[in-house]
């Protein structure tokens, strides 16, 4: 077995990285015609790594398949998010276990994402998953090809402790034609006290706005439609830098002229005025906002960390919808946060009845190891965070469906992104304001942004049909 090097760095020079791009010429035919299966859990960044997984191991030969029966690599690329990741991955990993015990014995597994990153993770699947035969880590996916090349039948576990350079170039094997996720920047550094990305993710690095924008031009050059751009709390952009900040970049981006322009997540603390003015002055930046609230009671949100208090988040979401016209809000709220208290929890009730969200993700708390909020006591019992949970979910609906109410009848722009998995006489897409909308009479039309009249709504989605 090799050694874990979870307690030292491996930090790269950024000339040291670059050689490795230099270098880095694999032969196609290596693998040839075997198969990789790709699991993907977790939040955009991690879809956006598994396309770059899957582009390096095509560079290999691999070619993708849909089932863990048949496949010769599987990957799991996780999320640590919550408590459950953990049953997830090993439950996921029973399965592949017995794959490779009843049908193929030179079955690679190999797990990778954010648990990767977790010392107590990497230490149980070299304790008690031995037929694991790789786990790499969020920081070095650009070894991914290295790591199969060099594979013997010993377990090998390549995790670096820390974050490395930022570095460009990378390759991608995009799941869509249409639509694309644009990282901007890299990890986060806010420490909100619940949360582990942090330390899966490392401290925040923000690309150089050149190497984003020349992105963004070679995609509207490959014909795609938008961009999503991609961060942990992406209006902290350029902080780590001597570069613009991300009201500039926002508008640098839809200077390219791309019809559409997104971007997620924004966390309230960093938004600045100015973003909210040159979302409203371009066109082609979408009146659409994940401006997660977390809770609505201040003395909570002190305790998450968070740096704002109730009324300076329900200023904010005021001054955003005056200004931005037609702005869809969304958010994410956790309840049961450590003693959160009846009082606490009305709070949040409160300020979801003051701004009627378009939707909401809702969490129960999920004490994190190595974060100070799971060494905080908590005298609130299980029972009493579900049925918070219940109620608040209540609510949040009753306002999406209110919200998609709004749109039956009115005629709205969709980006035609593909075939409804359910019905495929229909297609479906997003407005400018991310709600999903299954249109009748498009299906010539995929890959186009076309006029749709609303006919129906729903909680989560809409129905319409071509005008
Ligand atoms: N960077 C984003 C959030 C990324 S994590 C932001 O700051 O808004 C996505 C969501 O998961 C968070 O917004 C939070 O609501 C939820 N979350 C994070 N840690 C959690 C935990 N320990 N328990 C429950 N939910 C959690
Ligand atoms: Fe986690 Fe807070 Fe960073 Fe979001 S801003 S990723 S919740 S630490
Ligand atoms: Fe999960 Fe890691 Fe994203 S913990 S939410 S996959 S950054």
């Amino acid at each position: 077995m090799k050694l874990p090097n979870l307690n030292d760095a491996r930090v790269r020079t950024k000339n040291e990285i670059e050689q490795i791009y230099l270098d880095q010429q694999y032969d196609s035919n290596t693998f040839k015609g075997q198969k990789y299966f790709l699991k993907t859990y977790g939040c955009q960044m991690n879809v956006h790594d598994s396309e770059e997984i899957a582009a390096r191991l095509e560079s290999l030969g691999f070619e993708s398949i849909d089932t863990i029966e048949g496949a010769d690599l599987v990957i799991m690329n996780t999320c640590a998010i919550r408590e459950n990741a953990h049953d997830k991955l090993f439950g996921f990993l029973g399965r592949c276990k017995h794959e490779k015990e009843k049908n193929n014995k030179d079955l690679i597994i190999a797990i990778c994402g954010c648990m990767a990153q977790e010392e107590s993770v990497c230490n149980e699947i070299m304790t008690k998953h031995k037929y694991v035969d790789l786990v790499f880590g969020t920081h070095n996916i650009h070894e991914l090809q290295d790591l199969i090349l060099e594979k013997n039948n010993i377990q090998t576990i390549s995790v670096y402790s820390k974050e490395g350079e930022v570095y460009e170039n990378i390759p991608y094997k995009r799941d869509s034609k249409i639509k694309a996720w644009v990282n901007i920047q890299y990890g986060c550094d806010k420490f909100c006290t619940y949360c582990i990305v942090p330390y899966t993710r490392g401290k925040q690095r923000s690309r150089k706005s050149c190497e984003i924008i020349k992105e963004v031009k070679r995609l509207i050059e490959d014909g795609y439609l938008e961009v999503t751009l991609l961060g942990q709390n992406v209006n902290a952009y350029g902080k780590d830098l001597n570069d613009i900040s991300f009201a500039q970049l926002l508008e640098e981006v839809a200077k390219t002229g791309i019809p559409r322009v997104r971007f997620v997540t924004s966390h309230p603390w960093d938004f600045s005025d100015e973003m909210i003015e040159t979302i409203a002055k371009y066109e082609n930046i979408m009146p659409y906002i994940h401006l997660p609230l977390q809770a609505g009671s201040s003395s909570i949100l002190k305790l998450m960390g968070r740096r704002y208090t109730k009324e300076e988040y329900i200023e904010l979401f005021n001054k955003i919808k005056k200004t931005i016209p037609n702005v869809s809000i969304t958010t994410d709220i956790i309840v049961g946060f450590p003693n959160e208290t009846d009082e606490d929890f009305k709070e949040t009730l409160e300020v979801v009845n003051e701004c009627k969200y378009d939707s909401a993700f809702t969490f129960i708390y999920s004490p994190r190891e190595g974060t100070p909020a799971a060494k905080m006591e908590d005298s609130i019992d299980m029972k009493t965070k579900e049925e918070r949970l219940q109620q608040l979910n209540k609510l949040v609906n009753k306002y999406s469906l209110e919200a998609n109410k709004k749109y039956v009848g009115k005629t709205v722009k969709v980006l035609i992104e593909g075939l409804s998995d359910k019905d495929k006489t229909k297609t479906f897409g997003y407005t400018d304001t991310m709600k999903l909308v299954n249109v009748v009479g498009a299906n010539n039309m995929i890959g186009q942004i076309v006029d749709v009249v609303i006919t129906d709504a729903k909680s989560f989605s809409l129905d319409g049909e071509i005008k």
